[in-house]
């Protein structure tokens, strides 16, 4: 039988979903996208779960992106049927209600990409090439790229990226603003571990009112996400979380986070 897709441990309230096929650069093919859509839609519903590392197996690749060899087959209906399902797996990830770390352990190309710009944060390893290669292919990205790394990095950086296709070290990708840290390889895990902590500590129902709050505002005027801030600062006085983070700050005490 072949290895599954992907690999799901947990840590404590940090659950690790890592793509497995290293032979092939840990390339998307339908099937891992589908197991990658199911992964996030659990890790969403389960309560236990505070935090998501995502991560591709063996020492060389984040995801070396979409699967080619499986491309290479489609018709047209096919290929756009192929672009919706990464779009739905990419957006099911950014809408994902507990942050999302993408640990990039190496190459991040074309889809690995697009899969690390749907975390909430990416942390680069110094050895890590990213990029957006597929006009050397004879396409564009489907995925999203197009979409995100402009959001991220502004017209310049992302025109440059995709019109030439040429991978990026980690260092430049952090002055484009496309990664939040780089650290060398053997640091990477330490990192990893010490962010996903902390994460896995913070308040859950504040955790989720960030994440909508900037991603609403990412999609509407500045009045409308203002408003919706608010909306979402008066909904945290019904938390207990919010009563516990308070009451610990004046009792100079650690606070401790229920949920709820
Ligand atoms: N889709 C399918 N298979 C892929 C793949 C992809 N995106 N990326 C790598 N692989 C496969 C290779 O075909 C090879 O398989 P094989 O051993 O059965 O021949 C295996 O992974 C190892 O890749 P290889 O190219 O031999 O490794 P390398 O170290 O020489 O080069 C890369 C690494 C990342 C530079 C190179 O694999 C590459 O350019 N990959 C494609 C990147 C890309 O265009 N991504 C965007 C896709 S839309």
């Amino acid at each position: 039988m072949a290895d599954a897709p992907l690999t799901v441990v947990d840590d404590g309230a940090i659950r690790w979903i890592t793509v497995n096929r290293p032979d092939k650069l840990n390339a998307l093919n339908r099937e891992t996208l589908e197991a990658l859509d199911s992964a996030f839609l659990a890790a969403g519903q389960e309560e236990s779960v505070r935090v998501v590392v995502l991560t591709g197996a063996g020492p060389k690749a984040f995801v070396a992106g979409a699967d080619i060899a499986e491309m290479n087959g489609l018709t047209p209906v096919q290929g756009r049927d192929f672009s919706l399902l990464g779009q739905a797996v990419m957006r099911r990830i950014e809408r994902l209600p507990k942050p999302v770390i993408a640990r990039i352990n190496g190459f991040a190309l074309g889809g690995g990409l697009e899969l690390a710009m749907a975390c909430h944060l990416r942390v680069a390893a110094d050895s890590a090439r990213v990029g957006q290669p597929e006009i050397n292919l004879g396409l564009i990205p489907g995925f999203g790229g197009s979409q995100r790394l402009l959001r991220l990095c502004g017209r310049a950086a992302t025109l440059e990226l995709l019109l030439l296709g040429a991978p990026i070290t980690a260092a430049r990708a952090l002055q484009l603003g496309i990664v939040n840290e780089v650290v060398a390889a053997d640091a990477l895990d330490a990192r990893v571990n010490e962010l996903s902590t902390q994460l896995a500590r913070s308040a859950p129902l504040a955790l989720r009112g960030i994440l909508d709050a900037v991603h609403v505002g990412g999609e509407c005027t500045l009045a409308d996400g203002l408003e919706y801030e608010s909306a979402q600062f008066g909904l945290m006085f019904a938390t207990e979380d919010m009563r516990e983070g308070t009451s610990a700050f004046l009792a100079r005490r650690p606070p401790v986070f229920q949920n709820r």
